[in-house]
């Protein structure tokens, strides 16, 4: 059963608490929290300060996106601030290897994102440390993008190199029913979504037009 992981990023900023529980309501599984730093990607959003204050908003897990340079400096907020899953990119980590132990020491579970133009070869020899790869679908930076066909291909890719392990293949960026489809038939098993589940405020009926 794929998992539906809707993105605050495409929240109203002014009542994120009230957004997230509505997202609980209305049957997500994840809460996808989108960190952006102004410096990997030319964008600012949360800092932990704000998913701290978010916490006690719902059950569901927080899966926090590290859109950030220096992810190994700011690992430690966001689990104080209560984050279930940490993805950093694999981009932004000079000891990889490292940055997902950390995470693991911390008691959460590790992810790594792989940019549009990132080979899948660099989990190769970290695919015991991951509990998740995150598939970024288009640059990350901004909601509302199309999706970049091309990453099917890195989907099935992943999904093969993990084979024989217990690891997630999640899909971000201009995820719709259609492409959602697509990306479930090439190997994904998470889903995050801004666009289309924010659309229209309908977002029980979305996030079922999505599963
Ligand atoms: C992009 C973010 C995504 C994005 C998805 O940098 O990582 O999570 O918000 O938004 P949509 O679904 O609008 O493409
Ligand atoms: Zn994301």
């Amino acid at each position: 059963m794929v998992k539906i992981a809707p993105s605050i990023l495409s929240a109203d900023f002014a009542n994120l608490g009230k957004e997230i529980k509505a997202l609980d309501q209305a049957g997500a599984d994840l809460i996808h929290i989108d960190v952006m730093d102004g410096n990997f990607v030319p964008n600012l959003t949360f800092g932990a300060g704000v998913v701290k204050a978010l916490r006690s908003y719902t059950k569901l897990p927080f899966d926090v996106h590290l859109m950030v340079k220096n992810p190994d400096i700011l690992i430690p907020m966001f689990v104080e601030a209560g984050a279930d899953i940490i993805t950093v990119h694999a981009e932004a980590c000079k000891h990889l290897d490292k940055t997902l132990s950390t995470i693991h020491e911390y008691g959460l579970r590790a992810g790594v994102s792989l940019n549009p133009s990132t080979d899948e070869s660099c989990l190769k020899y970290v695919l015991e440390k991951l509990d998740l790869v995150l598939i970024m679908s288009v640059n990350p930076g901004f909601g509302g993008q199309s999706f970049i066909e091309s990453q099917l291909q890195k989907i099935a890719a992943v999904k093969a190199l993990c084979a024989g392990y217990d690891i997630h293949v999640e899909v971000d960026g201009g995820i719709n029913p259609m492409t959602a489809a697509k990306c479930v038939a090439a190997g994904a098993d998470i889903l995050v979504a801004g666009t289309a589940v924010f659309a229209g405020g309908e977002y029980q009926k979305n996030i079922n037009n999505l599963r």
